[in-house]
């Protein structure tokens, strides 16, 4: 008995040991911690069960019979988050670059399994050189084994992905495949093919970090939508999130306790549109002011600007936020923006978070390059995800909600149920300068003054369109209020919202637009 012990004590502590002290002492140099490292970071002292911990590869090509590592370059169980259940896996890049074999996929599909059953969200943390090249297609098929529970989990339990090293050729699906994406500066990278691979094929020269960095993917493909400084960073953002959400799509997310008075009016809200429509403002200051302090987490921050998606709370409820931005692109909706919208809104949706939604939009972006991208089909998603969504949809029309964007963001049709509008709201079918040109052009070039009939033109269509009147007259807006009042007003109407029963005819699945 006492020599199986040892056997298996032994066995423990090479798991433990990962790849040894030289690879650890590499992979701190570059700035990171090790698989067990992130972990005891991420789950709450002493809560971690782990499970595979000695499962070792049975390859024997090449060198690998030598080279066989309990844990297999992943380590993956259970444990605690702020004291509720969650499923890791975490690749460890000292053991064969944290490459990914059958037995890693054997491990992780393992924690999927379980999660999905339990309905606990999974937080994969992904450090890997990609396939393990000396398994061939094994390491393919293993691959798709992740994938396939990825996509059987996606709405039912959150899933999360840190980025947090290399992740290369097929191991950037798994993270694409979940529901958010977190990159740590400088050492992760993403990308299908890297910049050898490119140089060959195209003669483009780049660098990984330009190819595939946290920047490129937060800021231009909008594949990651959280950029942190280093591991602790993204583990403690991890946490951020795991709090905003619930543990599955049966449950609500978690009620924290606010010290922010429900009824808190803010003056500076009044005062806070400009006198001239064309001026910009910052529409993340005015969701500051109305969420409770201090709760607004951007999703996806540097993708899309003219487009807010966040995380916050009312009344210490977590509620997602869909706002224009109109300090960036006049906050129009544009294929960028529509992405980041609609995958919010059904995000919410998912997790019975309920939408609120603050409107400040000229419309839909006009252009050519817009149109051949297809503005039309992404745009449609943003129509698709607001009317499949079942949840409490709130909406605030701040000042323009023109044309496309109205019916879109804050109409009724869209399954708002309830629709508040700023005195300043401008609720009109185009802009008065679009109308005069389509309207006016006769009169105007009969008038001998094209100049001075247009302006009274546009005069007398800003005095009957652009306020929230005549929405309010035809049961559109259901009510015009004080700014300063709109934290309140939103936080009484979602407690009316909070038991709202609602369903979409049964079927396979829609086809959104993608
Ligand atoms: C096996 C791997 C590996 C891999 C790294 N290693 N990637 N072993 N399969 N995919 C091993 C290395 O051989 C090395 O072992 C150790 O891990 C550390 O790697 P280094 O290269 O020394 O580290 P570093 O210089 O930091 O470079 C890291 C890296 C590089 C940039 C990730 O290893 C790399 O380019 N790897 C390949 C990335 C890639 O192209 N992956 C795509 C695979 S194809 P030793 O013992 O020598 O130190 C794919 C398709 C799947 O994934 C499609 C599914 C749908």
């Amino acid at each position: 008995m006492a020599d199986k012990l040892a056997e298996l004590r032994s066995l423990r502590q090479q798991a433990l040991a990962g790849g040894g002290e030289a690879r650890v002492a590499a992979q701190h140099k570059r700035g990171a911690l090790t698989a067990r490292e992130r972990l005891a970071l991420l789950l709450d002292e002493g809560s971690f069960e782990e499970l595979g911990s000695l499962a070792r590869h049975r390859n024997t090509d090449f060198d690998m019979a030598e080279r066989r590592f309990p844990g297999d370059g992943v380590v993956t169980g259970f444990g605690k988050v702020d004291g509720r259940r969650v499923a890791v896996y975490a690749q460890d890049f000292t053991v064969l670059g944290g490459s990914f074999s059958e037995v890693q996929a054997n491990k992780i599909a393992r924690v999927q399994d379980l999660a999905l059953q339990a309905g606990v969200p999974v937080i994969g943390l992904n450090d890997s050189g990609g396939a393990r090249v000396q398994e061939g297609v094994g390491s393919l098929a293993a691959y798709g084994e992740v994938f396939y529970r990825n996509v059987q989990a996606s709405g039912v339990i959150p899933q999360i992905s840190l980025i947090m090293g290399p992740c290369a050729g097929g191991a950037v699906y798994s993270p694409a495949l979940t529901d958010l994406v977190v990159m740590v500066d400088g050492t992760a990278n993403m990308f299908l093919t890297g910049p050898e691979i490119i140089k060959q094929v195209t003669g483009e020269d780049v660098t990984s970090d330009e190819l595939g960095g946290a920047w490129v993917h937060n800021q231009r493909s909008g594949v990651a939508h959280f950029e942190a400084a280093n591991d602790q960073e993204a583990i403690a953002l991890a946490k951020r999130l795991l709090g905003h959400l619930p543990q599955n799509n049966a449950e609500d997310a978690p009620q924290l306790v606010t010290s922010d008075p429900p009824d808190r009016a803010d003056a500076a809200l009044d005062a806070i549109i400009p006198q001239d429509d064309d001026q910009p403002y910052d529409m993340r200051e005015v969701l500051d002011r109305i969420c409770d302090a201090g709760s607004v987490l951007q999703v996806g921050e540097h993708y899309a600007g003219n487009a807010i998606t966040a995380f916050a709370r009312l009344d210490g409820y977590s509620v997602g936020v869909v706002a224009n931005q109109p300090s960036v692109l006049s906050g129009v909706l544009d294929i960028d923006s529509s992405d980041k919208i609609s995958r919010f809104v059904r995000l919410c949706d998912a997790y019975n978070l309920p939408v609120v939604t603050l409107v400040d939009c000229p419309g839909y972006l006009p252009g050519v390059q817009q149109e051949y991208c297809g503005v039309i089909r992404h745009g449609a998603k943003v129509i698709y995800a607001y009317a499949q969504a079942t949840v409490p949809k709130l909406c605030v029309v701040t000042r323009k909600a023109i044309g496309g964007s109205y019916v879109a963001l804050s109409s009724k049709q869209m399954g708002n149920d309830i629709a508040f509008a700023w005195p300043t709201a401008q609720i009109a079918v185009m802009g008065p300068e679009g109308a005069a040109r389509l309207l006016n052009r006769k009169a105007a070039a009969a008038s001998g003054d094209p100049a001075k009939s247009d302006q009274e033109f546009i005069a007398r269509y800003r005095e009957k369109f652009l306020n929230p009147y005549q929405a309010v007259d035809l049961g559109q807006i259901d009510e015009v209020i004080e700014p300063s009042q709109t934290r309140w007003r939103l936080i009484k109407s979602l407690e009316l919202l909070r038991t709202k029963v609602q369903a979409n005819p049964a079927k396979k699945h829609g086809l959104f637009p993608v």
